[in-house]
């Protein structure tokens, strides 16, 4: 029996994805918009959803069983590692604890706000290697009302001591006498970025709030709280890194594993 003559039907793996009922998932298949292993499927085509890589119009397709995706509000004081070994709190503490989940990227102890947590090691891959820039929003309130000479310098590039900053979208949200609301959208994901910037041009942090990750934002979720993402958002997140190849594609079947635990993903802080 040949690779495609077993598994299971891929109209029926693409609806339990969530892409939308098995009729329209073979439309998309007859339409030729979906890849299996980067070759355009035909109907009738079956798949082994948890090896088989399965694009629609080149964006990926979670299929792989047991795979979930947390959205949490983090609340402060909390860490967004998955063990700290000075026994604070952590954000997998909040979500629940089988499967096993790991923070995609960090905020700082003392930032609130949107977090990923998810077991797709692919995903959390995408979203914090720089190759993949992903929009992140901040609402920052800081010290002061930041001049147009400094809300230019956070616009076009801040000098840190790692270097200048990417150009940033920043607007003033909001002025009061000795304190200022901006809204902060940058792609990079240096340590303590947001901060940093801040207090370069002489406005330090007082509050920071992650307030969207690409297209995800969500004002319902109270700090400590947590929803499933539903699969058009995770799509939505894949199809904010890209229709780049993914680097996992060609590594080993434990690689899942190792990409949402590798010291290179725990080290962004976005
Ligand atoms: N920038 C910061 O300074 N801190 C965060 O937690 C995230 C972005």
């Amino acid at each position: 029996m040949t690779a495609a003559a077993d598994g299971t039907r891929l109209q029926k793996v693409l609806a339990e994805a969530g892409v939308g009922s098995r009729r329209a998932s073979e439309e998309l298949i007859a339409a030729g918009r979906v890849t299996v292993n980067d070759e355009v499927a035909i109907l009738g085509r079956r798949v082994h959803a948890d090896v088989d890589v399965i694009n629609i119009d080149g964006i990926r397709v979670p299929t792989k069983p047991g795979l979930v995706y947390y959205l949490l509000n983090k609340p402060v004081r909390v860490v967004s590692t998955a063990h700290d070994p000075e026994g604070r709190p952590t954000v997998v503490d909040i979500v629940p604890s089988e499967p096993r989940v790991y923070p995609v990227g960090r905020l700082d102890w003392e930032t609130e706000g949107l977090m990923l947590l998810t077991n797709d090691g692919s995903l959390t891959l995408r979203l914090t290697h720089p190759r993949f820039s992903v929009e992140k929003e901040y609402l920052a309130e800081v010290d002061g009302v930041p001049t147009r000479a400094a809300l230019r310098v956070l616009r076009e590039g801040v000098e840190l001591d790692d270097g200048v900053t990417a150009p940033a979208k920043v607007q003033l949200a909001q002025g009061r006498d000795d304190s200022a609301a901006l809204t902060i959208v940058i792609h990079e994901g240096r340590n303590r970025q947001v901060r940093r910037m801040c207090d370069a041009v002489g406005h330090p942090v007082r509050r920071l709030i992650r307030t969207r990750i690409g297209q995800l934002a969500d004002r319902t979720l109270k700090p400590g709280e947590w929803r499933l993402l539903t699969s058009a958002e995770v799509r939505g997140l894949y199809a904010a890194t890209g229709t780049e190849p993914d680097p996992l594609d060609a590594a080993s079947p434990d690689s899942d594993a190792v990409a949402a635990n590798e010291p290179g993903a725990d080290e962004v802080s976005q």
